[in-house]
């Protein structure tokens, strides 16, 4: 059978036999989150288009690969493709700069964003990230790493390279930029015709080129580094030690600049070592002028998010078997009242229950109990009897106190 209708191209269903792994995975990450004392902010999912097209940049494919629409009063709205701006907004709107200087933030939430789907890269998909407002020390940027490496740890992800980079500051960019200009105009040649049209755009987007006959070019070219500042060189090597003690290895990427507009200073991408041409895991880095940018007071911030598929894709974590512990049988609609009491009280004790409505004949339930891996058969008729499916030890009981006693006695 082929249903009448089909998922939208790029969404994806999370299937019972995965929705299992997925809610270890965030249970995972809520813990880790809060053992380092982020909270939990939940954002709507759609927001004005100038949001991202404003503060993510205007060339960027995040804001380019939008889904947009103007809705009946002639807002412009978008689907949020990610979710910085729109933390950072609500952390203006909520006034958490007055209450919370050193405000940490963590979601997990679905974004949206137009692209070619293919393997690793959807239209709707899954972040888990991270955003810590008010500290402009290089501990924090430490901290934020810290973090990242300990969700992929904890989540058995081990294949993984941190690269790091320092772009610097605001003006470092417009200068690299224009360096950059600068060298790539004088080997368009063998130039793809997509880093070609980002010349004039956004010169420094040709770095994140995946074009073959960009390569050469690319490892040629100025690196940022060298326009660094004393103190924006120190503040890295800094960042760079206390990644030695914590013994998390790292690369040094001096093309890592990320694909959005509003980051300076450190850069970070966390990669897997696989071959894939999706291998970004998680990408982050400091957007000290973003919160000024968009109205608040001036706040040094950094953060990162992280795909939620691609991580499961990548995780060796494995989760148990869904299990139940009682397969209720009740085949006679005159005990029904009596089935359900006893499944309200089981229940209210923290059973896991599974009741056939089927009405199957007994032998059938017994044998769909043990496929289920139920640990005990329940059969209530004019009689409660109940059966451990392991030991086949079975007694009838009066009601549900001697129910109880035989289950916790077992
Ligand atoms: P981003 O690099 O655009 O950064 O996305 C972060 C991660 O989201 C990627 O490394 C990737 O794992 C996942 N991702 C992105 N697009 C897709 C897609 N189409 N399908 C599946 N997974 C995808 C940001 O979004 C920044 N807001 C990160 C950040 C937070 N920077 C500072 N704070």
């Amino acid at each position: 059978v082929k249903s009448k209708y089909q998922k939208i191209k790029g969404t994806f269903d999370i299937l019972p036999a995965d929705t299992r792994l997925w809610k270890e995975m965030e249970n995972i990450l809520h813990n880790i989150s809060e053992q380092f004392s982020y909270e939990e902010i939940r954002t709507p999912s759609i927001e004005s288009i100038d949001l991202f097209k404003q503060n993510v940049g205007y060339e960027t494919d995040v804001s380019k690969e939008m889904f947009t629409w103007e809705d009946h009063s002639h807002q412009q709205i978008a689907l949020k493709p990610e979710m910085t701006a729109p933390v950072v907004r609500a952390y203006i709107e909520g006034g958490f700069f007055r209450s919370n200087p050193l405000c940490r933030l963590y979601y997990m939430d679905s974004l949206f964003r137009r692209e070619k789907p293919q393997k690793g890269r959807q239209r709707q998909f899954n972040q888990f990230g991270i955003e810590a407002f008010g500290s402009s020390n290089i501990e924090q940027d430490v901290e934020v790493i810290m973090v990242a490496a300990t969700c992929l740890k904890a989540l058995n992800i081990n294949d993984t390279t941190l690269h790091v980079n320092n772009i610097g500051s605001p003006e470092t960019r417009t200068q690299y930029e224009a360096l950059l200009k600068k060298y790539f105009a004088q080997n368009t040649r063998s130039m793809s015709s997509l880093s070609k049209k980002r010349l004039d755009t956004n010169p420094i987007r040709i770095l994140d080129s995946k074009e073959k006959e960009d390569q050469s070019i690319i490892k040629n070219a100025p690196i940022v580094k060298e326009l660094l500042n004393d103190s924006e060189k120190e503040d890295f090597n800094m960042l760079l030690s206390n990644l030695d003690a914590l013994n998390i290895k790292y690369e040094e990427s001096p093309y890592l600049v990320r694909g959005l507009d509003y980051y300076n200073g450190t850069t970070f991408e966390i990669t897997t070592r696989s071959n894939k041409s999706q291998n970004a895991l998680c990408g982050g880095g400091r957007y000290d002028f973003l919160v000024e940018k968009m109205g608040g007071p001036s706040t040094p911030a950094i953060g990162f998010a992280a795909g939620m598929e691609r991580m499961i894709i990548e995780s060796q974590y494995q989760v148990g078997k869904n299990s139940i512990d009682i397969y209720i049988s009740s085949n006679d609609l005159n005990h029904s009242r009596k089935c359900f009491s006893i499944m309200q009280n089981l229940i209210d004790n923290n059973y896991t229950v599974f009741f056939d409505t089927n009405k199957k004949n007994v032998k059938n339930q017994m044998k769909d109990a043990i496929k289920r891996s139920a640990s005990y058969l329940l059969i209530i008729d004019k009689n409660i009897t109940v059966k451990n499916i392991k030991s086949n030890d079975e007694i009838a009981v009066s009601d549900f106190h001697e129910l109880l006693n035989f289950l916790k006695n077992q």
